[in-house]
């Protein structure tokens, strides 16, 4: 995944499709490459690294059809072979997304006679298509997307057809003078146009040189809208949210279903790691785990831990990884690094630690080919797609994705959950996309709380046992994004001591979903109203109990008990999203931090 372009006009192809790739640069590659039809045959470009790699690299390339790509890998290693366009005899084929059925279609090609030379899903699609091929691209890639299961968008091209496609994954098409665009996002073609028409799930779109038509899968013709872009180039960039951070946020129904994709079976109840090298033995003989990372990731180790704990009944420790190197060690345990980047000095340091006492490891990892997943044992990704606000926000809930999954999982390989249970998680988790556009929908009462908090010196998260864990992530968010000092507690653990800084000029986030410890939170929630602060809940939607103890409630949609967190940790991202907008503050970079903490 990461970006895509097309171009087919008047104009030589290569230099609008390189151009066109810079202008995504800003959300992060690790390759790129381009393919033109100059009127003979296809000519293919592709370069690990950056877009000036690949121009080096490039001869006087001649015709005016072409597409392009840079890649942020989700299948296979960073690398030249796996860079797109991916081809297949004369078509040429560029990805975002994620092919579930990748492995399926791949032993079907291959029996059929078609020779993979990368690790992508991608190449599949392109032998597909090739496939399907007669004399017709449309019908080749109708036929091609009624075979595929997954989310993408896509552009295509065959001699001097041009054919995109989508699926749960943006694209655009963009009406110029002398010729006409595809592009995943709006910056890439910015620059040549302001009319564009925006495809809709399994829509199929037909560029020319002369106009651009659409259809849907059985290629009936769609009508379609232009609409003029206003946006100045930096809008663009951040789809029109005025911070990435925000954008990131509202990209979480599709990141998180990116990370779910292909993996769970919830009719079967079943769930698929491709490529993990834990075998159901390695994993029966695991009675200890220990998590190390930093920050946010550390957050999503604690939840780790509940999950683990009371799916599968393994001990977990949760290490801050720069403490474990020095302090701790973890000896017969299985050791899992968390880490968005994958290059976070002092998880790295940690896992060599444990790797050196003889641990295997396991990374959960954002970015491919980076440091951490290199070295350790076993690799999951989350396959959140690149984050560019310093904040984390869909990494945080691609990682709970990931633990969620891995703690059921391995609950049962060890008999610790039935199937019943199984399924039932796995069909909730599914559908924890659409929830959290639901709340992503109804920001009025999260933007009046924000307000209050804004005018606060000091704010408390409380939450219990699995909500523990991210009262600690709002207020980390908080603290980073807003400077306003909080803090994180178990909402137990106030009357030992924090509860003396509770006055009514404290408001305190009570993180009072429902479970096993909804009844023990309200007890809490009752002291601390008994000190005078302002209470604002986060709570079921149809809880009707906790209105009677607090001053605002922020409701949100139910689910499973222990998958609430995931949809609590919305709400607090918001919260301090729009406290430190209400503060005018420094949201994408925020003071003395840095995406990526590379020291030590
Ligand atoms: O890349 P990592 O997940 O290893 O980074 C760890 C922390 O630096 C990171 O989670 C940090 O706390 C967040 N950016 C805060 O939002």
């Amino acid at each position: 995944m990461c970006g895509i372009v097309g171009y087919n006009g008047r104009a030589q192809a290569a230099s609008i499709l390189i151009d066109s790739l810079k202008r995504l640069e800003y959300r992060g590659y690790d390759s790129a490459g381009i393919a033109v039809f100059n009127e003979k045959t296809l000519e293919v470009f592709k370069e690990k690294g950056r877009i000036v790699d690949l121009e080096k690299t490039l001869p006087a390339v001649s015709g005016t059809i072409g597409i392009g790509h840079t890649r942020w890998a989700t299948h296979g290693k960073p690398n030249k072979i796996n860079a797109h366009p991916h081809t297949s005899g004369n078509i040429a084929v560029v990805h975002n997304g994620i092919i579930e059925n990748y492995q399926e279609l791949r032993d079907r090609l291959t029996a059929s006679g078609y020779t993979f030379v990368s690790e992508t899903d991608t190449e599949a699609l392109a032998h597909l298509i090739n496939h399907y091929y007669k004399d017709n691209l449309i019908d080749a890639v109708a036929s091609a997307l009624k075979d595929i299961r997954g989310s993408y968008a896509i552009a295509v091209l065959c001699g001097s057809e041009l054919v995109a496609a989508r699926k749960d994954s943006p694209l655009v098409a963009g009406i110029g003078d002398g010729g006409n665009f595809i592009a995943s996002d709006i910056p890439a073609i910015l620059k040549y146009t302001r009319r564009m028409i925006f495809l809709d799930d399994l829509e199929i779109a037909s560029v020319t040189p002369d106009g651009i038509s659409f259809y849907d899968v059985n290629k009936k013709p769609v009508e379609k809208t232009v609409k003029t872009i206003e946006w100045d180039m930096a809008a663009a960039e951040k789809s029109g949210y005025e911070h990435f951070m925000l954008k990131e946020i509202h990209e979480q129904p599709r990141s998180l279903h990116e990370t779910l994709a292909g993996r769970i079976m919830e009719l079967e109840g079943t769930i698929n790691f491709e490529g993990l090298g834990l075998s159901e033995s390695n994993i029966s003989d695991i009675s200890r785990i220990c998590i190390i990372a930093c920050g946010t990731s550390f957050n999503a180790g604690l939840l780790g831990k509940y999950l683990f704990e009371y799916l599968a009944k393994i001990h977990v420790d949760v290490e801050i990884a720069s403490e474990f190197r020095y302090a701790h060690s973890a000896p017969g345990s299985l050791v899992i690094g968390i880490s968005q980047s994958g290059e976070t000095a002092d998880t790295l340091a940690a896992l060599r630690v444990a790797k050196s006492t003889g641990c295997r490891t396991l990374a959960i990892a954002n970015i491919m080919g980076s440091t951490i997943t290199r070295e350790s044992d076993d690799v999951i990704y989350i396959r959140s797609g690149p984050e560019i606000g310093v904040a984390a926000t869909k990494t945080f809930t691609s990682q709970l994705g990931v633990i969620y999954l891995l703690a059921l999982y391995f609950g049962k390989i060890k008999w610790t959950i039935n199937s019943d249970q199984m399924k039932r998680m796995l069909t909730a988790m599914k559908q924890l996309p659409s929830k959290i556009t639901r709340i992503l929908d109804n920001k009025e009462m999260i933007k009046k709380c924000a307000e209050l908090i804004a005018s606060s010196n000091d704010a408390y998260f409380v939450g219990r046992t699995f909500n523990y864990p991210i009262a600690l992530e709002g207020a980390l968010k908080l603290k980073e994004i807003s400077y306003i000092h909080a803090e994180g507690y178990a909402a137990g653990e106030l009357k030992h001591g924090p509860l003396a800084l509770i006055t009514k000029n404290t408001p305190v986030i009570a993180i009072a979903t429902k479970g096993q410890t909804y009844d023990k939170m309200l007890n809490n929630i009752k002291e601390i109203k008994a000190r005078e602060a302002h209470v604002i809940a986060i709570a079921n939607e149809n809880d009707s109990e906790i209105e009677k103890y607090v001053d605002d409630v922020i409701r949100i949609p139910s689910t499973e008990d222990i998958l609430m967190p995931l949809l609590s940790t919305v709400v607090v991202q918001l919260l301090s999203y729009y406290v430190a907008k209400t503060r005018n503050c420094s949201i994408d970079q925020p003071r003395n931090l840095a995406k990526s903490v590379t020291v030590e």
